[in-house]
């Protein structure tokens, strides 16, 4: 099944991989067209996970290469620390605040992805409340279940046990509540103290943590708690912003006018990585105000990088002018269907689907105690039916596909985790 280097050769380490087990199994990527990658052999995989929640138009669009190579002719890089800027990272961040609706707000663009935007807004919140001389609101709340990426904010405000308990306390004075539960949200901020809690960060839709659509009602209940508490409302759009949930973000879908959103993968579909943290023009007046003495001090060098801005607007035009988020909303219902059969499936407890091209598929709890290694066995299982898919929390099945996705290529992801599934509770 194996085709990278053998163990031996490879000194490449992958992310979240044993690699005492990977050795000689890893999968090459050479190639991608639409909603497929290819194999250094040639095999074609219906990649249901555009890559990692990404690659939402798709693979092979030579334009945004293209995009890429120009601006890089003219200058690949500069950096913006204090006095320098450039066009593409101009343009780019006014077309982000339209299309956030956000139309006083500003943009901090990060290099490395969502990490560094979680990492950016979470500093950021922190400062504003000193900046505005409430220094003693430094408490971030975040949520069970939540994934808010790699770096130190991020994994401490994680609510997937195995994913942190390595390393925390990175960052200090971080509470967590259940993810589903808005009253718990209230009782811990006047548990803190009302002058205590900086932020609250919370994903629309819970994505690594296992696709968690908000139960109903939640997330207008928690963004009003935080109104009344006077709490930062933080979301982390890095999975849906951009259009994965039919909207250009999530907040726009849920209404949630939030004073900061974290964004990055769909930005720019991953063709060269770049995040950006939209302020609101509340947290972004004490330090832009004429005469004001506060300045953000955090940057990385290559905030703002012209070629990835080049490519992320390159990437945005094409969103637009092949309508591709009206394209998510039309194969919501499609996808939620064709998922939602496998739920009659016994080795199935649960398919959570219902926002924009977002689902999981959840192994039922008895054939996971029964058999540890199941969620791995179906994940080659549907790889060997030629569909990629991953599993969240040790639990769910992740089924996130590139807006491109047809019709057909919907019921080939949904015929394969039958198969799959028919296959591995028949011990086969
Ligand atoms: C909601 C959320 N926030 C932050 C991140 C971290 O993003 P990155 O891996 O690009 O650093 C992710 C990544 O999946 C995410 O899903």
């Amino acid at each position: 099944m194996g085709n990278s280097q053998s163990a031996d050769t490879s000194t490449f380490w992958n992310p979240f991989a044993n690699m005492s087990t990977l050795a000689g199994n890893a999968v090459t990527i050479v190639r991608g067209e639409g909603s497929t990658v290819f194999d250094a052999q040639g095999r074609g995989y219906l990649d249901a996970l555009a890559s990692l929640w990404y690659c939402n138009v798709g693979y092979g669009r030579t334009e945004l290469a293209e995009a890429a190579a120009a601006q890089m002719r003219e200058i690949a890089g500069f950096q913006t620390f204090e006095f320098y800027t450039n066009k593409p990272a101009e343009a780019l961040c006014r077309r982000i605040t339209d299309l956030a609706s956000m139309s006083e707000a500003k943009v901090f663009l990060t290099p490395g992805g969502g990490s560094d935007a979680v990492d950016t807004a979470g500093k950021l919140a922190r400062a504003y409340w000193r900046a505005v001389g409430e220094p003693d609101r430094q408490v971030i709340i975040s949520r069970t279940h939540a994934y808010h990426g790699m770096n130190a904010y991020g994994t401490s405000l994680g609510g997937i046990p195995l994913l942190t308990e390595a390393y925390i306390p990175l960052v200090s004075q971080v509470e967590q509540v259940p993810w589903d539960d808005p009253n718990a949200l209230e009782k811990s901020i006047e548990l803190i103290g009302d002058g205590r809690v900086a932020a609250f960060f919370c994903e629309p839709v819970i994505g690594a943590g296992g696709v968690y659509p908000p139960p109903d009602g939640y997330l207008e209940q928690v963004r009003q708690i935080c109104r009344r508490h006077n709490v930062l409302f933080v979301a982390d759009e890095v999975i849906t912003g951009y259009g994965r949930t039919g909207e250009w973000f999530a907040s726009g879908r849920f209404g949630l006018d939030p004073d900061l959103i974290t964004s990055a993968k769909g930005l720019s579909s991953g063709y060269l990585p770049i995040g950006a943290v939209i302020v609101s023009a509340r947290v972004a007046e004490p330090f832009w105000r004429a005469g004001s003495t506060q300045v953000f001090r955090h940057g990385y060098t290559y905030s703002g990088h012209p070629a990835a801005a080049a490519v992320a607007l390159a990437n945005l035009d094409l969103i637009e002018r092949e309508r591709l988020i009206d394209r998510v909303r039309a194969l919501e219902p499609v996808l939620s269907l064709a998922m939602d059969q496998l739920a009659r499936h016994p080795a199935v407890s649960e398919v959570r689907s219902g926002t924009g091209l977002l689902a999981a598929v959840e192994i039922a709890e008895d054939v996971r105690a029964a058999d540890p290694t199941v969620g791995q066995r179906l994940v080659l299982a549907i790889r060997e039916r030629g569909v990629l898919t991953r599993l969240l929390r040790g639990v769910a099945l992740q089924v996130s596909p590139p807006f491109v996705i047809t019709e057909p290529e919907i019921a080939l992801i949904a015929e394969a985790f039958a198969g799959a599934l028919d296959e591995v509770a028949a011990g086969r």
